[in-house]
């Protein structure tokens, strides 16, 4: 990171440390249609992005842009209520942005949310899957550039992205809860177009069990950082051999909002032992 973009970070950073009641632990960056994980918050702040100091601003719909904080079951939490995706135009440094913001807060863990297209057969429309691990398809990475020795390593080990801790505690939450739960591989690509019959095809011969336009950026930027991640696709419509659906946004938003209670309950149960 060259010094310029180091400042802007910093005052970002000096103006939430300021304007923090609390002190969040963990971050939650919320997916397209995913806002309802609030509703289990005790929200305590909330500055819109426009507000914050050199902090990008979002133009999806379906996303607040605000910038949380609050209580969720008795953790502090900073929740990122719209992210900035690289289809929208955006840079790779500032679709990281919020993660470096994070990091320079002093948050651990952070929680990533998306929706996504299931590729794996054994996949259905609402279901919540548990990133076990990605393929950066995004033919770019937000690393790129000189590296700042103080921040991170040059040569990132990436062998655990996906907190395995975490990946078990999900299961066992889900368990006690009685909520279905898939685990599988994240491709994260540019969008914004979703994929034609043989895109979809690739991506699972490739490995992946589902497809999306966000997170991976996100992850990398966390593991640098040295945050323990959990990441989770709520699968909002299917690319799988003979039942590949004509997804729009707007399908997207709802079939996320059909998974928003158990997802709401996998990540209240979980967030003390996080
Ligand atoms: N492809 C890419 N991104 C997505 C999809 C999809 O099918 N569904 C939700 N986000």
């Amino acid at each position: 990171m060259i010094k310029e973009n180091y400042e802007k970070l910093q005052k970002t950073i000096e103006f939430l440390q300021k304007r923090m009641t609390i002190k969040p632990k963990v971050a939650i960056v919320l997916g397209s249609g995913l806002g309802g994980l609030t509703k289990s918050m005790e929200v305590v702040d909330e500055i819109p992005y426009k507000e914050i100091p050199n902090f990008p601003v979002s133009t999806v719909k379906g996303h607040k842009g605000a910038l949380m904080f609050g209580k969720i079951n008795n953790v502090d939490v900073l929740v990122l209520s719209g992210r900035f995706h690289y289809y929208e135009g955006y840079p790779m440094e500032t679709v990281t942005y919020p993660e470096m913001v994070f990091a320079g807060l002093g948050i651990k863990t952070l929680i990533l949310s998306n929706a996504a297209g299931g590729m794996n057969p054994s996949f259905q429309v609402g279901d919540i899957m548990v990133i076990r691990d990605h393929i950066n398809f995004f033919g770019t990475n937000p690393l790129l550039g000189p590296n700042d020795d103080s921040l991170g390593p040059r040569f990132p080990n990436m062998s655990e992205v996906y907190s395995k801790r975490l990946r078990k505690l999900a299961h066992q939450k889900a368990k006690e809860n009685d909520i279905h739960l898939q685990e599988g591989v994240y491709i994260g690509v540019t969008g914004p177009c979703f994929e034609t019959p043989s895109e979809y095809k690739a991506y699972y011969i490739l490995g992946a069990d589902a497809v999306g336009m966000s997170t991976v950026p996100e992850a990398i930027i966390g593991a640098y950082r040295g945050m323990e991640i959990f990441a989770f696709s709520v699968i909002t419509d299917l690319g799988v051999v003979g039942q590949i659906m004509e997804a729009t946004h707007e399908e997207v938003l709802a079939a996320a909002k059909s998974a928003e209670p158990k997802m709401i309950k996998l990540v209240y149960e979980m967030m003390p032992e996080l």
